[in-house]
């Protein structure tokens, strides 16, 4: 067998001989005192017929299945050659660990149903091949976030909800070399040297770790995962994140190269925004992205794509936000997008919005649109550009058209709550007027929360010559007056 070591590696050393009487390993009692009774099938064996059965990685399994895993697993790692094993293809490396294993198995008379002999392989495959107990996370699309806070905690969020898994690691050693496995592709490292660490999956999901010692009860792994069917407009308004006049309008702003700034609590769906909003982007157009983790997926044919660096270990070579938007101006951009506005960038991003960038957009950390302006403005002036007060807040009404609030609400729906424009200022305020809001008036139940989404009666938006240049003037009109009508009806 390729990658498998010698025989001999096999038998003496991790495999005790068989007893003499020994049955047949599938029907053999328990081999031994190494080797725990195994049990894994028997909570779902007892579960109610009508209740959904609980998928394998939710499970919560028996102590003895992670001692039998682990005999299983250190007798495969002697007996294999790792080196070998890496040069072949998944599907042959797969299929020679699945010979090993079930050659382990049978040695030891471990007493196994076949499901449950395939899960403990597949699980072994996973630990060897990808990324261990992930895997099968990381499979299912329906996952938002997969949050991992030590070897034996691992919560995933789902339709809104945070839910513990009954998913865990051998030990924080493990875990630590996943987490090394997943910054090594993106050429970085984590360990105690360098305890916090941003990183990408190769497809697309974006990770980060913070090790020990700075993480007390070992790795907290933090995966925001990548959405295989990217959430459009279309969907936001079937979730009921906003109406349909509201998406035409949002469709709108994007196209018709408002300055957009996207606010949210973290989660609350700032990114996907932002993506379905450059969805709306004209093909012709040269945009750049900025990200501290590559996340947007835009679909137009011209956009280059840019990422942040830390530092390494000499505290050297980091490259910031600001480094990056500041040479976005260089390249020719035009529309320039900030995945994350969070410190000195802003400054940068709003002199680019001013000066002939219309259409940039970016998001910041906020509750409210209000909030953002203020946020907005404590960045620009924690940047150290010594300028008055009235100047940031001139610079931010002179950059910024519209403010888009995405929420979590506390039943985990997200919803859009504010388009508000930014039409002035009123002496040293800055004055906004909000196109649609979200009023929340109860909640049923289930625990659901109800609200509807509410027009605020503007007929003409402040960006409303902009609709005019962009021939987008009547169907802008369309949509304002059917959000004035389904308030009526409302009403
Ligand atoms: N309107 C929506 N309806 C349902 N799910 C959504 C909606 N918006 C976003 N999501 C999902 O919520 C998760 C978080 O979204 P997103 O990454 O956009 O949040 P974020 O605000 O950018 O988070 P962070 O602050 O961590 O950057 C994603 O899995 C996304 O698919
Ligand atoms: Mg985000």
């Amino acid at each position: 067998m390729f990658g498998k070591k010698s025989d001999q590696g096999l038998s003496p050393s991790i495999v005790p001989p068989k007893p003499p009487n020994a049955t047949p390993a599938h029907h053999a009692p328990v081999a031994g005192a190494t080797i725990p009774d195994l049990k894994i099938g028997a909570k779902a064996a007892t579960q109610h017929a009508a209740e959904p059965k609980p998928t394998a990685e939710m499970r919560q399994k028996p102590e003895s299945y992670y001692d039998i895993k682990s005999t299983i697993f250190n007798a495969l790692i002697d007996a294999i050659d790792l080196t070998q094993l890496g040069q072949l293809d998944r599907e042959a490396a797969r299929d020679e660990i699945r010979d090993i294993v079930n050659e382990i198995i049978s040695l030891k008379d471990v007493v196994m149903s076949i499901a449950e002999q395939e899960e403990l392989l597949e699980d072994i495959c996973n630990d060897v091949l990808g990324y261990g107990p992930l895997e099968p996370l990381l499979a299912r699309d329906d996952i938002a976030d997969i949050m991992v806070n030590g070897a034996s905690t691992v919560f995933i969020e789902v339709n809104g909800k945070m839910q513990k898994t009954g998913v865990r690691f051998r030990d924080n050693a493990q875990l630590l070399n996943i987490c090394q496995r997943i910054v090594s592709q993106v050429g970085r490292r984590v360990d105690e040297a360098s305890p916090i660490c941003d990183a990408r999956l190769p497809d697309g999901s974006r990770v980060n770790v913070i090790a020990p010692p700075l993480a007390i009860d070992g790795c907290a792994l933090t995966i925001r995962k990548f959405k295989k069917d990217r959430l459009k407009l279309a969907d936001l308004t079937k979730y009921k994140s906003i109406t349909p006049e509201g998406a035409t309008i949002l469709e709108i702003i994007g196209r018709v190269r408002c300055n957009v700034l996207i606010s949210g609590g973290t989660g609350s769906g700032k990114t996907t925004l932002l993506n379905c909003l450059t969805g709306c982007v004209d093909h012709d157009e040269r945009i750049i992205t900025c990200e501290d983790a590559a996340e947007l997926q835009l679909q137009q044919p011209h956009v280059v794509r840019l990422e942040t660096r830390p530092p390494n270990l000499e505290g050297e070579g980091a490259i910031t936000m600001r480094d990056l938007v500041k040479n976005c101006l260089r390249m020719r951009p035009e529309r320039i997008i900030v995945g994350e506005v969070r410190g000195p960038e802003a400054f940068d991003l709003l002199q680019a919005m001013n000066t002939g960038h219309d259409g940039s957009m970016g998001t910041l950390h906020a509750n409210s649109p209000r909030e953002a302006i203020s946020r907005l403005e404590s960045m620009i002036t924690m940047g150290g550009f010594s300028l008055p007060s009235k100047t940031i807040k001139e610079m931010i009404v002179g950059s910024i058209d519209v403010i888009v609030q995405a929420t979590r609400l506390r039943d985990g729906s997200r919803k859009i709550t504010h388009v508000t424009e930014v039409v002035g200022m009123e002496g040293d305020v800055i004055i906004t007027q909000d196109l649609f809001v979200y009023e929340i008036v109860g909640e049923d139940a289930a625990g659901k929360i109800i609200g509807a989404h509410r027009s605020t009666g503007i007929a003409r938006p402040h960006f409303w010559d902009r609709a005019r240049y962009y021939n987008e003037e009547r169907r802008l009109a369309d949509a304002m007056e059917k959000a004035e009508q389904r308030e009526a009806g409302n009403a």
